[in-house]
């Protein structure tokens, strides 16, 4: 057991078993927070400054000397030490090193309590706008690469089972509405952990009189918190956070899952860039998708980190506990790994090709043509339950008498299923022909996909 100096040595007799040290600290991880730490306590002091609690050299003193331990973080020469426990106590202290007696006012009317709450929500807001930046980009690269394919088709899956002709745009431009649902879900998260904790001390607020408005806006907040119980224990916005990181991750592992099959040769839909894969260590010809692997494992993480902070949460008593401390473990993976897989997703996205060639020679494949076909059937007045039953019988006569598509029937062989149908039946089936002929709005259809990339087009030369 070793003597540390520490801000309640008189309280604690000061010894500290080294296992303990290492266990309690957060400096290792939570350094990451001192940008934001520091401009909080410039707007905690130039509040207090304010008030009259402290003198306005006091101020100036605090800020030139956090300013400048700022300046020593960001060049990597300050010394972090892990017995100061987190970042706050090791500003504080280099702090009260550097200019002494001012120094030791700073903490007036706060607590590491509602300090820890302030800093992780400056440092979300910043992450949020990172991953909307990284989602518009990611955006832009899918509407990039629908652009050239709005007039390709291919075959739309339902469990797996071909199911319809789309457009190749359409397919690519539904990553871009996930997308979009996954943007607007952070900036809810964003605004509403836009709210100022400082003030609420440790859990009581203080007897000195903060203007708690002025430091909320003074760090760019929309209001402050109410309650000051609430306000330091409150990481609903940690969890939150982390679910929208969840979505995306489940939304790009999705992408990641269609891709990797895309690229097995039993498909061969599309072809990413050499840069994007790797090969195998043993056989030669091999070309693995392992970075669209990579983004679907990942997902992993995310979700391990939602389960974590969720449990963290559970049953806390009232108020803040060490517990808490643990969350930005959580929030930091989470955010980084969705904006790494995010980054990675953009590149890929913009390095790949689909083979229309060999997706068009494959469109006779599937009866894709067959609901057109019922649709064909409802125009001649044959109610849809009806219709559904006569093509279904006409695709099992096809498979019977080993014909790949509808089309290769006779019309005597349509005729005997339904009186009604007509010579120009034959128009209808063909998966090219029915993706021009979608009717509905935000249809799979190449029509629907060109304005669609239009919408998205200039929807993101704003943003
Ligand atoms: N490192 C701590 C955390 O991240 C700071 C708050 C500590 N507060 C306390 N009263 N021990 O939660």
């Amino acid at each position: 057991m070793t003597k540390q100096e520490k801000s309640w040595q008189h309280r604690l007799d000061g010894s500290t078993d080294v296992l303990a040290v290492d266990f309690v600290e957060s400096l290792s991880y939570d350094w990451r927070l001192y940008q934001y730490d520091i401009v909080g306590s410039i707007a905690h002091a130039r509040m207090l400054a304010a008030q009259k609690i402290i003198t306005k050299a006091e101020f100036e003193a605090i800020q030139a000397g956090l300013v400048e331990i700022s300046e020593q973080i960001a060049a990597g020469k300050f010394v972090f030490d892990k017995t100061q426990e987190d970042i706050h106590m090791a500003v504080e202290s280099a702090l009260i090193k550097k200019i002494g007696d001012p120094g030791r006012k700073l903490h007036t009317g706060r607590s590491r309590n509602d300090q820890v709450a302030t800093d992780i929500r400056l440092w979300m807001r910043d992450e949020i706008e990172a991953i909307q930046s990284y989602i518009v980009q990611l955006q832009r690269a899918f509407v990039t690469l629908a652009a050239k394919y709005t007039e390709a088709i291919m075959p739309a899956y339902t469990h797996l089972q071909r199911a319809q002709p789309v457009s190749i745009a359409a397919y690519l431009l539904s990553f871009v509405e996930q997308l979009a649902r996954d943007y607007t879900r952070l900036a809810d998260c964003r605004r509403r952990l836009n709210v100022c904790p400082l003030g609420s001390g440790a859990v009581a607020g203080t007897t000195l009189p903060l203007d708690r408005q002025q430091t909320a806006r003074d760090l760019g907040f929309a209001d402050i918190t109410y309650n000051s119980i609430d306000a330091v224990a409150d990481r609903d916005f940690c969890a939150e956070f982390i679910f929208c990181g969840s979505l995306i991750a489940a939304h790009l592992s999705r992408l990641a899952e269609d891709w990797i099959l895309y690229t097995a040769a039993e498909f061969s839909f599309i072809r990413t860039a050499d840069a994007y894969c790797t090969s195998s260590s043993m056989m030669p010809q091999k070309r693995n998708p392992d970075m669209l692997e990579l983004i679907r494992g990942k997902t992993g993480s995310v979700y391990g980190a939602l389960m974590a902070m969720l449990t963290i949460l559970k049953a806390q008593p009232s108020t803040y506990n060490r517990d808490l401390q643990e969350d930005k473990l959580h929030v930091f993976k989470a955010a980084d790994v969705t904006s790494q897989c995010l980054r990675m997703a953009a590149a890929i996205v913009s390095h790949t090709t689909f083979n229309t060639d060999r997706i068009a020679a494959g469109l006779d494949r599937g009866f894709l043509d067959a609901t057109a076909l019922a649709e064909y059937l409802v125009r001649k007045g044959i109610p849809f339950r009806q219709a559904h039953g006569v093509v279904g019988g006409l695709v099992a006569l096809c498979e019977k008498e080993g014909k790949e598509k509808l089309a290769d029937l006779s019309l005597a062989q349509f005729q005997a299923a339904c009186d009604k149908i007509e010579q120009d039946v034959y128009q209808t089936l063909n998966p090219a022909g029915v993706c021009q002929s979608y009717q509905t709005e935000g249809s799979g259809g190449c029509a629907s996909a060109m304005s669609q990339v239009k919408y998205w087009g200039e929807r993101l030369k704003k943003m």
